[in-house]
C-alpha cells in the first residue's frame, strides 16, 4: 500500500554560513492511509518545518517528502490534502460561513451537496450560530474551529494539521477529537502535530517524536501505554487475610478500606509479586491501574535522554 505521507531522510538547513540553522537532520518515517498520526515534539523541534516541506512551502536541503507516493514538489501531491496552519490569518470581514463557502469551491462536490456538508460541519463544531458573525469577532478557539472546517472543505483524503487544538478549551478539544475519530472512520488519514502529548494520546494510532530536528521514536500509542504499565500500578482487590497483607507489605504499600485493599506497586517486579500472592490466596482482583508514569512523562523522558546525550 502506498503510504499517505513519506518523509525520506529529510533535512532542512535555514540560512547559511554562520547563521545556518539545522532544523531537520535526516528524518524518515511513513504515515499509513487511515491512520491518525501524531507528530510530537517540544517547541522548536522542527514539526512545522517538516510540514512546510511536505506542502512545498519550503525546499528540502536534502531528502524528500511524498504525499500518496507523489513528490511534494509536484502540485498534484496536494490535490487530496486539507491543511490547517499553525498560525493563520483570515480575512476578518467575512463571516465563518462565507469563508467556508469560498474554500469549498476547491473541492469536487456539487454546490448543493457542499452547502449541506458545511452546515453539518458547523453544527457539529457548535458553530451554527457563530457562522453568520464576522471572523474578526471570533475567539481564538472559534477561529481555530473555522480553520479546521476550512481544512475539511473539499473533502480531502489527507488532513495535515499543525497544532490543531492549540488555544481551544477542553470542551472544544473533546469535540475536535470526536471529529477526528469520525473522519478516521470515514477512511481519512490525519497527520497532526502537537507539543502537548495529552492532546493526542487518546486518539492517535501512532506517534513520531522529534527533538532538535532528529527523530527519536516512532511508536504505536498502545505500545507506549504498555511500556508505562510496567513502571508501576495500583491494584485493588477484595479479601482481608492479615497474612496476605503482611506478605504484600514487604514489597508494596497497602491501604485497607473495609474488605477492599488498594496496593501501590512501584515497579514491574513488585506488581508481579503482589498479583501472584493475591491469586495464590484466592483473593479477588478488582482493578489494576498503571500509575507513576504518564505518557507525557514517557515523552519527556525520551526527550531528556536525548538532551543528556547532547551534553
Ligand atoms: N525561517 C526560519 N529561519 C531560521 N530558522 C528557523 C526558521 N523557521 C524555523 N526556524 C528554526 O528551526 C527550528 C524548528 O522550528 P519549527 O519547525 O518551527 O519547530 P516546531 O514547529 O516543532 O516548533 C527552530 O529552532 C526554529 O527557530
Ligand atoms: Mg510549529
Amino acid at each position: 500500500m502506498t503510504a499517505a505521507i513519506t518523509f525520506d531522510n529529510l533535512s532542512k538547513v535555514y540560512g547559511r554560513g554562520r547563521n545556518a540553522k539545522s532544523a531537520l537532520k535526516g528524518i524518515s518515517f511513513e504515515v499509513q492511509p487511515g491512520e491518525i498520526f501524531g507528530f510530537l515534539g517540544p517547541n522548536g523541534a522542527g514539526k512545522t518545518t517538516a510540514i512546510h516541506v511536505l506542502l512545498d512551502f519550503l525546499f528540502p536541503t536534502a531528502g524528500r517528502a511524498l504525499i500518496f507516493g507523489i513528490d511534494s514538489s509536484d502540485p498534484q501531491a496536494r490535490r487530496n490534502v486539507g491543511f490547517l496552519p499553525e498560525v493563520f490569518a483570515f480575512d476578518g470581514f467575512l463571516t465563518g460561513r462565507r469563508f467556508l463557502k469560498l474554500f469549498d469551491r476547491f473541492g469536487d462536490k456539487r454546490r448543493i451537496e457542499r452547502a449541506g456538508l458545511i452546515a453539518e460541519l458547523l453544527q457539529f463544531l457548535d458553530m451554527s450560530d457563530a457562522a453568520d458573525i464576522r471572523i474578526k469577532r471570533y475567539s481564538k478557539g472559534m477561529t481555530q474551529k473555522i480553520g479546521l472546517a476550512q481544512a475539511l472543505a473539499g473533502d480531502p483524503k489527507l488532513l495535515v494539521l499543525d497544532e490543531p487544538t492549540s488555544g481551544m478549551d477542553p470542551v472544544a478539544k473533546a469535540k475536535i477529537k470526536q471529529l477526528f475519530l469520525k473522519l478516521k472512520s470515514e477512511g481519512k488519514t490525519i497527520f497532526l502535530s502537537s507539543h502537548i502529548l495529552a492532546d493526542i494520546e487518546d486518539i492517535a494510532d501512532r506517534v513520531a517524536i522529534i527533538h532538535h530536528g532528529e527523530l527519536l521514536a516512532v511508536d504505536r500509542i498502545s505500545e507506549l501505554q504498555a511500556g508505562r504499565a510496567s513502571e508501576g500500578c495500583t491494584i485493588v482487590f477484595s479479601g482481608d487475610s492479615p497474612q496476605l497483607i503482611n506478605e504484600i507489605n514487604t514489597r508494596a504499600e497497602t491501604e485497607q478500606d473495609d474488605s477492599r485493599v488498594t496496593v501501590t506497586c512501584r515497579d514491574r517486579a513488585s506488581k508481579e509479586f503482589v498479583l501472584q500472592k493475591i491469586m495464590a490466596s484466592g483473593g479477588d482482583i478488582i482493578k489494576v491501574t498503571p500509575v507513576g508514569s504518564s505518557l507525557t512523562s514517557h515523552f519527556l523522558k525520551i526527550v531528556s535522554q536525548e538532551k543528556l546525550a547532547d551534553d
